[in-house]
C-alpha cells in the first residue's frame, strides 16, 4: 500500500478522458488499495484515478460502511435534484455551489471484473456524479453555478 500524490486542477491529467480498464490484475488492485489509503489520508469522500495521474476509469467512494470500488462505471439512472456545496481534493481550499441529481444509480465492475449496480442518495449521489465526471476530464468548477463566498464557507 502507498499514499499517492493528489494532482491539482492545473495538471493536464485532470482534463483528459480516461480509458476503460481492461486488465483486472494485481496492478489494478494495488491502484485501488493505494487510492483508498490516499483518500483516507486526505480525509475525502471520493477519489478518481486521474487525480493520482492514472488515466483509467477507476473511482472510489467512501459510502460510510465501506469504500466502494467502481471500475468502468456509468450512470444508469438519476432522479431529483439537489443544490449544495461541493469540493474536490484537486481544488484545495475551495467550494462551489453545484446542482446534481438527488439520487443516482451506477453500474460498474468490481476489482475482479464482476458487474454490479449501486445506488446512492444525497451526498453519495453527488459524489458518484462528481467522481464519474473526473473520468471524462470534467471538474466541478466547470459545472458549478459559482464558488462559495468566504462567509458561506464559514457556515459549512
Ligand atoms: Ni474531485
Amino acid at each position: 500500500m502507498g499514499i499517492r500524490k493528489i494532482l491539482t486542477d492545473k495538471d493536464p491529467a485532470l482534463h483528459k478522458v480516461c480509458k476503460p480498464v481492461e486488465a483486472f490484475d494485481k496492478k489494478l488492485h494495488k491502484l485501488l488499495d493505494d487510492m483508498a489509503q490516499t483518500l483516507e489520508e486526505a480525509n475525502g469522500v471520493g477519489l478518481a484515478a486521474p487525480q493520482v495521474g492514472i488515466l483509467r476509469r477507476v473511482v472510489i467512494v467512501d459510502i460510510g460502511e465501506e469504500i466502494l470500488e467502481l471500475v468502468n462505471p456509468t450512470l444508469v439512472e438519476t432522479s431529483g435534484e439537489q443544490t449544495g456545496a461541493e469540493g474536490c481534493l484537486s481544488v484545495p481550499g475551495k467550494y462551489g455551489l453545484v446542482t446534481r441529481p438527488n439520487k443516482a444509480k451506477v453500474r460498474a465492475q468490481d476489482r475482479d471484473g464482476n458487474w454490479f449496480e449501486a445506488e446512492g442518495e444525497e451526498l453519495i449521489a453527488r459524489c458518484f456524479c462528481h467522481e464519474l465526471d473526473h473520468l471524462d476530464g470534467i471538474l466541478y468548477t466547470q459545472v458549478m453555478d459559482r464558488f462559495l463566498t468566504e462567509e458561506e464557507l464559514e457556515e459549512l
